[in-house]
């Protein structure tokens, strides 16, 4: 009954799409189990590059089961759109299966992110304006659309006024907005609603009846454990859970059904958004990592934040989501650095030092790294494809992190091409199945 769950590590873009992708191979099934569009999986096969948003990644893989469960918010502009393109490059989408329960972003959500964050000014999240937290803000207040009312028009208008109700005030200046029309919308709605009608489904009970066959199912994870609402940098986080414990929550199974969780780390560290980032560069140093390491957001295209690999947060994401093994990507990416530096306690306000992730906000606003230097190595390394052929220099990173996390790492990208990655032996014990596929 294998359940394994993929989550990201550090503040999303870690390179979850690839490593799913890769142990999609060994996969039965691969379900999303929270976020929705604001997320950007890249992959890269045969040379081509796919960019999924709402898809799971497992959907490149033929007759593999691909869920979108519960917790997922869906804009179904952007999955029938999605699926269009899949079947435009011959990506047959027939083992698609979505929620009945899974919410929707309507078009309201949207404006209300865009003018959510104009209000704010100075002080915005940095949302990627898909309308994700108003969304979720809709599901806890109980006034939100889920997928199987797209299914019954006498419903779906209901709700529709409903959920408006409530929000005519922050709605004021699109009054006129063709786009909150409640007829126009009701049948733009119910067209979606006949164009995924064939893929609705009771996911949970889906997914529970595989793993009761024995059969390995993949929670992939969508941004990552900072930007959790409750564990991450809040309020400068996205509006659903991340971490490990949600898959249970957005997929429908019990926490038993979990036998393995993977945290995706980059070698460094990135971060698109406003809010605190304790290892943060600027200057050329910044720059120049940003050009090696392609940090542009899949989503929104804006240019990511970028810092050294901060061991304080990995070693807290390792906590809260009880990491069994790390996947850790982009390591060619700091090739050609003379010394490495990462983070292994705060300096905080005051000049006091800590060790651990401060759960104060005003703390974590004012922290800054204390680092290890670390030699660097010169070689490229994109071909190496065992650890052994790793420089010293490099295997000394990786050492230095499995021992300060506490966690061993299974498996290390190398360059962005699917096949360009080093299984260790943690990963390679632990996912045969995976390895034996990639061989072959
Ligand atoms: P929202 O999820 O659009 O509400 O955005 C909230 C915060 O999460 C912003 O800082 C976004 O940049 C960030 N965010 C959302 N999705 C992703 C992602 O997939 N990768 C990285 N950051 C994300």
């Amino acid at each position: 009954m294998p359940g394994l769950v993929i989550i990201g590590a550090q503040w999303g873009d870690e390179g979850k799409g690839k490593i799913t992708d890769l142990l999609a191979e060994g996969a039965d099934v691969v379900v999303r189990f929270q976020g929705g569009n604001n997320a950007g999986h890249t992959i890269v096969r045969n040379g081509e590059t796919w960019k999924l948003h709402l898809m799971p990644s497992g959907i490149l893989h033929p007759n593999k089961l691909c869920v979108i469960g519960n917790g997922v918010v869906i804009d179904p502009k952007v999955l029938t759109d999605e699926l269009d393109e899949l079947r435009r490059r011959g990506v047959d989408t027939g083992a698609l299966r979505i929620s009945a329960n899974a919410h929707l972003i309507m078009p309201y959500h949207m404006l209300l992110d865009h003018a959510g964050e104009m209000r704010l000014g100075k002080l915005e999240i940095g949302t990627t304006r898909r309308g994700i937290g108003p969304c979720y803000a809709d599901k806890a207040a109980r006034l939100g659309i889920r997928v199987q009312d797209l299914l019954d028009e006498k419903i779906l208008k209901k709700k529709i006024v409903a959920a408006l109700e409530p929000k005519r005030l922050g709605l004021r200046d699109f009054a006129k907005d063709p786009q909150l029309d409640l007829q126009t919308m009701t049948e733009e709605y119910l067209t979606y609603g006949h164009r995924i009608k064939q893929y609705i489904t009771d996911t949970s009970k889906l997914v529970c009846d595989h793993l009761d066959r024995g059969e390995m199912v993949l929670f992939e994870g969508a941004q990552g454990t900072l930007l959790d609402i409750d564990h991450g940098t809040y309020p400068f986080v996205t509006s659903s859970n991340p971490i490990a414990g949600s898959a249970c929550i957005g997929a429908g199974v019990g926490p038993k059904d979990i036998d393995e969780i993977w945290g995706i780390t980059k070698a460094y560290s990135t971060r698109v958004g406003a809010g605190p980032f304790p290892t943060e560069l600027d200057g050329p140093m910044a720059a120049d990592l940003r050009e090696r390491g392609h940090e542009y957001g899949t989503t929104t295209g804006r240019e990511r934040r970028v810092g050294w690999l901060d061991l304080v947060a990995l070693r807290y994401a390792a906590r809260i989501n009880s990491l069994t093994a790390l996947a850790l990507t982009k390591l060619d990416v700091l090739s050609g650095q003379e010394r490495l530096l990462v983070a292994t306690a705060y300096r905080g306000p005051e000049d006091a030092e800590f060790d651990h992730f401060p759960y104060h906000q005003t703390v974590l606003h004012h922290a800054s790294g204390i680092y290890q230097e670390l030699p660097g190595w010169e070689e490229d390394i994109s071909a190496c494809r065992s650890e052994d052929e790793l420089p010293q220099a490099a295997r000394d990173y990786l050492r230095f992190i499995e021992e300060f996390v506490k966690v061993p790492i299974a498996l290390i990208g190398v360059g962005p091409g699917r096949d360009e990655v080093i299984w260790t032996k943690a990963g390679a014990a632990t996912h045969a199945g995976s390895t034996a596929a990639l061989a072959g």
